[in-house]
């Protein structure tokens, strides 16, 4: 079926919030004294500020009161929201605006759909906060990633059914979204990570729309 628009991802696809959310969690797991590194980091990718902390803390969630745990979620998001002061529209990921302009010089719709509840800032910050034809962010939908819902709100929000979207995700959740989705789904990293994707690329500047839009 032709493929009638492009949901991107925007932590690890179009620039690297990836890095500073990692940098942010870590810092809160050094406040609690909880062992965290870049590889149990790699399961909090795409999914929800509040399911990051459970994964983080683990067991330990169970000895915080619902106070703490918003205490903590906002600590978090204090450390991360500081990062993104230093962000200008030269740090996309190598290829991420070319990819962009791809999309629409082909006349495909293009949307976000990313878990995070800064979309808004970081695409400021980028200097494009007006580009997409539609953003479904962490404010759009109830069930975070890896349900489905981000994308297929996203799909609402440009009018293509969902057998017509395609995703780019760098995250393993976000690959299992898209797939229940029932939507063509393109990894970004290594096979152990997106490897269930129908396409996948080390990094975005590798995307080829030639070859997904063959399919
Ligand atoms: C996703 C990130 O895009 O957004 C996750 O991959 C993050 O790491 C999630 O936890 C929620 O983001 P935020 O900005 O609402 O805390
Ligand atoms: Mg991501």
């Amino acid at each position: 079926m032709t493929i009638k628009a492009i949901i991107l991802d925007l932590d690890g696809v179009i620039t690297d919030t990836a890095e500073y959310h990692y940098r942010g969690w870590k810092h809160l797991a050094d406040d609690e004294g909880v062992p965290f590194d870049r590889e149990a980091n790699d399961a909090l990718r795409g999914v929800s500020r509040r399911a990051s902390l459970e994964l983080l803390m683990g067991e330990a969630i169970a000895r915080y009161s619902e106070e703490q745990i918003q205490e903590l979620m906002a600590r978090k998001n204090a450390y991360y929201v500081a990062m993104l002061d230093s962000i200008t529209p030269a740090d996309f990921l190598p290829g991420a605006w070319e990819l962009l302009q791809e999309i629409k010089a082909r006349g495909l719709k293009v949307a976000i759909g990313s878990a995070s509840r800064n979309t808004m800032t970081v695409l400021t910050r980028l200097g494009i906060p007006d580009f997409f034809d539609g953003i479904s962010d962490g404010y759009g939908v109830v069930r975070a990633k890896p349900a489905p819902d981000v994308f297929v709100y996203a799909a609402g929000l440009v009018g293509v059914p969902v057998a017509q979207c395609a995703v780019i995700e760098d995250a393993e959740s976000g690959v299992e979204g898209a797939l229940v989705a029932g939507m063509v789904a393109i990894g970004i990293g290594p096979e152990e990570r997106v490897g269930k994707a129908h396409f996948r690329y080390d990094t975005t500047a590798q995307v080829n729309l030639e070859e997904i839009l063959r399919e």
